[in-house]
C-alpha cells in the first residue's frame, strides 16, 4: 500500500503502514530528505509518534483495550497488580508470577529514611503533585544505576514506592506522622492504610472501598500516547533514566487539561452547588468562548462518542454511593449537567462527552480522598502504563531521540546593534 503526494511538480510515493486493528498511517519519515518539506501538526492531533503494542483505542466506537483485553473485562475481573503486570510484561501473569510480583511490590515499598526527611522541607500547603514529581525525581539519586538489570529492579522499586510517596505527601499536608507500608496488605489496602491510619487509631479496611479504588486504578492504567505518556517517551528517548522520565510524566499530568481536570471538575461542581445549582448558567458560560470557562471533565482528543471509562465510572459511582450510604449533591449536579450538555447542539456538534475525570472525583470523594489528591490518584493508576511505554521505547531497536521540527516565523537575519547606539 502506498500514498502519492503531489508537491509542486514532484510526485512522491509514501509508504502506508497498517496496524493490527487496521489503523493506517502515512509514513512521512523520508519526506524531508526527498523534498526538504516537513509536516506541521500543532498539538499532534494527526501525528503518530510511534508504533506500540500496549493499548488500543478506537475513539469513534468507544473501545479501550490493554494488550488486547477490553477495559470492561479487566474492570470487572482483574486485580490492579495483574493489570500492572499485563501492561509492563505484555501478558497476564500465572499464579506463581503474580505471587512473586506481589511479593516484590510489597517488599520494596519502603523509602530510604533519608528521603523521608525531604518531606520536612516542603511548605505545609505544597500541592501533592509537586511533591510527588520531585520525590520520584529524587529516587534517581538513590538508585542511579541504569543497566538493563538495574532497570528491571527500578521498575519494581518505582511501582512499590510510588504509593508510599503519594501517601506520605498527603500526611505532610495533614501535619500527621507518616504510616509505614505493611507487607501483609494488598496494594489498595496498603495505600489506604498509609493515607488514613493514625498512630492512635488503626484504619479499618472496607472491601467496598478497596474494590472502588481497584476499579479506578485499572481504568487509569494506560491510555496510549496522551500528553503525559508522550512526555515520558520524549524524555526517555534521550536515554534519561526511568525515575526522571516518569517524574516528567507526573508534571505533564498535573495540568488542568489533562489529569488535573479531575480536581477542577469537583471544584466546578462545588461552585455550581454554591451558586444554587444553577448549572444552566455554567453551560451557557462554556458555550461563550469569551468567558474563558470550559466544562471540566468534558471533551476528549480521541473519544468522539463516549469515553468507555466514564461510562463504567458513572455506573460505579451510583452503586458505590448507595453501598456506602453516602448522598453527594455533586453527583446529582454532575448528572444534570451531563443531561443538559448532551442535548445541547454546541456539545453535540463538537462531540463533547464526559471523560474519565467527570465521575472519578465523585468516587474519590466517597472514599474520603481530598480533592487536591485526585491527580495524585490518577498518577498512581497511570504509573504502570508510563513504565510499559518507557520500556517499549527503550527496547525498540534503532530507537531515535525525539526531536520534532518547526516552521520558523521569526525575524530574518539582522545586525547586532551595540547598546550605546540603540
Ligand atoms: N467545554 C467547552 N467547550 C469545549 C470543551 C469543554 N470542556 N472542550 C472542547 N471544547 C470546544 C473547544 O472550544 C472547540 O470549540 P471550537 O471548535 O468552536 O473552537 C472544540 O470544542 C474542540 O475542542 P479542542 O480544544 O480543539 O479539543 P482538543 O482535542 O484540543 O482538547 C481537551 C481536548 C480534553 C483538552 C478539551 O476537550 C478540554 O479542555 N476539556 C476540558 C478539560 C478536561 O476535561 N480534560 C481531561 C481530558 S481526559
Amino acid at each position: 500500500m502506498a500514498a502519492k503526494l503531489i508537491l509542486d511538480d514532484q510526485s512522491i510515493d509514501l509508504n502506508v503502514i497498517e496496524g493490527s486493528e487496521q489503523e493506517r498511517a502515512i509514513d512521512i519519515t523520508a519526506l524531508r530528505n526527498t523534498t526538504k518539506h516537513i509536516t506541521l501538526d500543532p498539538g499532534y492531533g494527526n501525528t503518530g509518534s510511534c508504533k506500540s503494542s500496549i493499548t488500543f483505542i478506537d475513539g469513534e466506537k468507544g473501545i479501550l483495550r490493554y494488550r488486547g483485553y477490553p477495559i470492561e473485562e479487566l474492570a470487572d475481573n482483574a486485580t490492579f497488580p495483574e493489570v500492572m503486570y499485563l501492561l509492563i510484561y505484555g501478558k497476564l501473569p500465572n499464579k506463581e508470577e503474580l505471587g512473586n510480583f506481589n511479593h516484590d511490590m510489597t517488599y520494596h515499598s519502603m523509602i530510604h529514611e533519608d528521603m523521608k526527611r525531604f518531606f520536612d522541607g516542603y511548605p505545609r500547603d505544597a500541592h501533592p503533585m509537586g511533591v510527588l514529581a520531585s520525590m520520584v525525581a529524587a529516587l534517581s539519586t538513590f538508585y542511579p544505576e541504569n543497566t538493563p538489570e538495574d532497570v528491571d529492579k527500578n521498575v519494581i522499586r518505582l511501582l512499590a514506592k510510588m504509593k508510599t510517596l503519594a501517601a506520605f505527601a498527603y500526611k505532610k499536608t495533614m501535619g500527621q506522622p507518616v504510616i509505614y507500608p505493611q507487607n501483609h496488605m494488598t496494594f489498595e489496602e496498603n495505600f489506604l492504610n498509609m493515607m488514613f491510619a493514625v498512630p492512635c487509631e488503626p484504619y479499618v479496611i472496607d472491601p467496598v472501598i478497596t474494590d472502588a479504588l481497584r476499579l479506578l486504578l485499572i481504568l487509569h492504567a494506560d491510555h496510549e500516547q496522551n500528553c503525559s505518556t508522550s512526555t515520558v517517551r520524549m524524555v526517555g528517548s534521550s536515554q534519561a533514566n526511568l525515575f526522571i522520565s516518569i517524574s516528567a510524566g507526573i508534571a505533564a499530568l498535573w495540568g488542568p487539561l489533562h489529569g488535573g481536570a479531575n480536581q477542577r471538575v469537583i471544584e466546578m461542581l462545588t461552585k455550581i452547588d454554591a451558586d444554587g445549582g444553577n448549572f444552566k448558567k455554567y453551560v451557557a458560560m462554556a458555550k461563550d468562548k469569551s468567558s474563558g470557562f470550559k466544562l471540566m471533565g468534558f471533551g476528549h482528543r480521541v473519544y468522539k462518542n463516549f469515553d468507555p471509562r466514564a461510562k463504567i465510572l458513572k455506573a460505579a459511582s451510583d452503586k458505590l454511593l448507595n453501598k456506602l450510604g453516602v448522598s453527594d449533591p455533586l453527583l446529582q449536579i454532575a448528572k444534570e449537567l451531563e443531561d443538559i450538555a448532551l442535548k445541547d447542539s454546541f456539545f453535540v456538534d463538537r462531540k463533547l462527552y464526559p471523560n474519565v475525570d467527570f465521575y472519578s472525583g465523585i468516587i474519590y470523594r466517597a472514599l474520603n480522598i481530598p480533592t487536591r489528591m485526585f491527580t495524585v490518584m490518577f498518577a498512581l493508576g497511570r504509573l504502570p502504563g508510563w513504565i510499559a511505554q518507557w520500556m517499549e521505547l527503550r527496547n525498540e531497536p534503532g530507537g531515535r531521540i525525539s526531536r520534532p521540527r518547526q516552521v520558523y516565523t521569526g525575524e530574518n537575519v539582522r545586525k547586532f546593534v551595540p547598546i550605546a547606539e540603540r
